[in-house]
Order: structure tokens, then C-alpha cells, then sequence
């Protein structure tokens, strides 16, 4: 990806002030659900992950805690955990620039997710639209409590770092606004304690659709994996998937998300992948035919993944040194947390441990 890739997130400018040499903190989480990220996870979170890194102080973790609020097989969520952050790593996140964790070894995430369970209306959760989505796909007796609260330990993960945005897809707004509506009460109940985060949502230009069905989101739960182009999947795999991608029965190639969605899609890719303008590539495919761009797309994909998938596995090979990253990760973000969870213990009135010992 080049430096001159049109920016996929909105990033309105921030009241706060900052000391000279400060930078404003993002911080941006993903679930470990699945045993690849797929290009829209890459271009709509990742690449901007990456971008911030350099600009922000950028905290970027994995939640594990979040992935249980659906049954998980054990083995499979700790091999996915490390998967996630493997990728991360190899899609550019720089353990040394900025901070990578994963969330069930900072402890500080499920006790201030108690405190903020215990200042949230039930009518308010309950109005959260993922948690109806979900717990009516599941059925509702089937649907775990921890579901229910996911938005508040969500809310957790962004109020302990203090953080100015969150870098997230238009579907987490409701989240964050949660989290900020929290963050608001705490402040008018106990006193200044949260900063209140703004939400960053990617752009629609981000946004990356499925190669079978292209007016639905590239996402883990397609119902065929032909749709999807996996980062950790083999060239073959992906040239054939970019190859076969469902189009429509015209010959122009233009960006048109209404008439053809299709191409449009592929436009995207394109696009993000290369750092160039779709209008440039539109007029470099002037008089070609479909065949011709899903060559080269397929060609520019498995070029710009290889890298990254391979220097996945690296990682993957040696788990000692991956959990030792992350351990050192989980380090630096419970300096942080710990001191926010302190101020809100004190706040809330928990009596401070040990302060009293030998003052009898
Ligand atoms: P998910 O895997 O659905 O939990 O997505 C994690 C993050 O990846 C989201 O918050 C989005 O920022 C991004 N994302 C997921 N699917 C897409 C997509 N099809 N296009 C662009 N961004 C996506
Ligand atoms: N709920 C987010 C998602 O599904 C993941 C997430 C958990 C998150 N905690 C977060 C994102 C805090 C941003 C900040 O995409």
C-alpha cells in the first residue's frame, strides 16, 4: 500500500488541546473469530490501523473477552487469538510504534466493564440494534447475559485508555456513542474522570463488498467462502476467487455502485491496493474487457499478500516469541488502565486496599 492511498477513515478534528510533542490517542479492537481476516477487515480497519500508527498514539488490541459472548471451542479461540495478532503484525502494526494487546490479560477491561454495568439503564442496553440482531438470530433464551452487557465491557475497553477516537465501520457507531454516553454520566455523577471519545467511521470508500454478491459486505459469515478473499489464503485461491467474481452482463468498465456493483467492487480493490485514483484506472481499462482488469486485479492482490502472509506464518512458527510481543503489549496497556481503574474505584467509594495497615 503507498503513502498516497486516499484515506478510508473520517477523522474529525478534535476539541481536546495537546501539549507540545503530545499526540491525540486512538485506540481500535478486532475479534479473533475467524482463522483468517478477509480484505475487507484489512482495507476497511487494518491499512488505517496502520496509517494511524505514525500520527497517534495508537493502542490496537484483540477481544478475547468479546469473542465468548458466543460459544468458542477453547482450542480454536486461543489459535485464532494468535492468528489475529500475527496478521496485525504482518499487515504493518509496529508493536514498537505503537501498543498491541490482547484484552483478557489486562484485567482492568472486566472490572471497569462491572462499574460501567452498574451505572447502564436496562431499557438502554436493551435498545443496542447488534445485541437485538444477534439474540434474535441465536433465539433470545439461547443468547448469553455477557451478550447482552458486550456493548458495556466494549465501552471498558475505550474509557480505561482515554482515548480521543475509535477507528471503527459504521456499524459500531451505536457503540461508541454508548461509551460516550457513559463516560458523560460517570464525569456528572463522580466527577472529571473520562476523557469522551469521538467515533472515527471508516468511509464507504472502505468499504468492500462480497466477490458472489457484491451489494452485500465482504464478511466472515458469507455463505460461501467464494466471496471472500482471505489474507492468509494461497495465491491460487485468491487469483481464482478475483477471477470468478460475479459481474454483470455489460462490457464498460466503470464505477457505477448501483448499475454494477460488481465492478464497482472490484474498482475498489483496485484502487486501495494500488494508491490509485479509481478514475485513472477507469481510464486505463477504456476499451478493455472485464477479463482484462480481473487478470491484473487478481495479479496486484496475490503480489500485495504474499508479504503479509508470509511473514504470518513466520510469526505463527515461533508462538514463544508472539506471546512474549503481546505480553510486553499487555504491560504497556495496563500502566494505562490501571491508573484510570484506580481513579474510578476511588470515585465510586471502594475502600483503597491496604492504606490503613499500621495506622491503627
Ligand atoms: P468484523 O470482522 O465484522 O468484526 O469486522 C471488524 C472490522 O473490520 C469492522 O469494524 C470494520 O472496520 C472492518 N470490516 C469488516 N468487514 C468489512 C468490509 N466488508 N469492508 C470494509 N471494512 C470491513
Ligand atoms: N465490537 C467491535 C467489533 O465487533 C470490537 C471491539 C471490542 C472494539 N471492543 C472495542 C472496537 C473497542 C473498538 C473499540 O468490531
Amino acid at each position: 500500500m503507498t503513502s498516497s492511498t486516499t484515506e478510508t477513515v473520517a477523522v474529525p478534528a478534535t476539541s481536546t488541546k495537546l501539549a507540545a510533542g503530545q499526540k491525540h490517542r486512538v485506540l481500535s479492537g478486532m475479534q479473533p473469530s475467524a482463522d483468517s481476516l478477509h480484505l475487507g477487515n484489512y482495507i476497511g480497519a487494518l491499512v488505517n490501523w496502520v496509517r494511524m500508527q505514525d500520527e497517534y498514539d495508537a493502542i490496537f488490541f484483540i477481544p478475547d473477552l468479546h469473542a465468548i459472548t458466543v460459544p468458542q471451542d477453547p482450542a480454536e479461540l486461543a489459535k485464532r487469538t494468535r492468528v489475529t495478532a500475527a496478521q496485525y503484525i504482518a499487515g504493518g502494526v509496529d508493536v514498537d510504534k505503537c501498543t498491541l494487546f490482547v484484552q483478557s490479560q489486562v484485567p482492568e477491561h472486566a472490572q471497569l466493564a462491572w462499574v460501567l454495568n452498574c451505572i447502564t439503564g436496562f431499557g438502554e442496553a436493551s435498545r443496542m440494534t447488534q445485541f437485538k440482531d444477534k439474540a434474535q438470530k441465536q433465539g433470545t433464551d439461547q443468547a448469553s447475559v455477557g451478550l447482552f452487557t458486550y456493548p458495556i465491557l466494549q465501552a471498558a475497553d475505550i474509557l480505561l485508555y482515554q482515548p480521543h477516537g475509535v477507528p471503527v465501520g459504521e456499524d459500531q457507531r451505536q457503540h461508541v456513542e454508548l461509551s460516550r454516553d457513559l463516560a458523560n454520566r460517570f464525569n456528572s455523577r463522580f466527577g472529571e474522570t473520562f476523557q469522551v471519545p469521538e467515533a472515527f467511521i471508516q468511509k464507504e470508500s472502505a468499504k468492500i463488498y462480497d466477490l458472489q454478491n457484491p451489494t452485500a459486505k465482504m464478511s466472515k459469515s458469507a455463505e460461501s467462502p467464494a466471496g471472500l478473499i482471505n489474507l492468509l489464503d494461497d495465491p491460487k485461491t485468491t487469483a481464482k476467487r478475483i477471477k470468478s467474481a460475479v459481474t454483470d452482463t455489460e462490457t464498460e468498465i466503470r464505477f457505477d455502485r448501483e448499475a454494477k456493483p460488481g465492478i464497482s467492487n472490484l474498482l475498489t480493490i483496485y484502487s486501495t491496493i494500488s494508491g490509485r485514483p479509481v478514475e485513472k484506472i477507469v481510464a486505463d481499462y477504456e476499451g478493455r474487457m472485464y477479463g482484462h482488469l480481473k487478470v491484473d486485479l487478481a495479479e496486484l492482490v496475490t503480489n500485495h499478500l504474499t508479504p503479509i502472509r508470509e511473514r504470518a506464518h513466520e510469526l505463527l512458527a515461533d508462538p514463544a516469541e508472539l506471546d512474549r510481543l503481546l505480553a510486553h503489549g499487555a504491560d504497556k496497556a495496563r500502566e494505562i488502565a490501571s491508573a484510570t481503574l484506580a481513579d474510578v474505584y476511588a470515585k465510586v467509594g471502594f475502600l483503597p486496599y491496604g492504606s490503613q495497615q499500621g495506622a491503627r
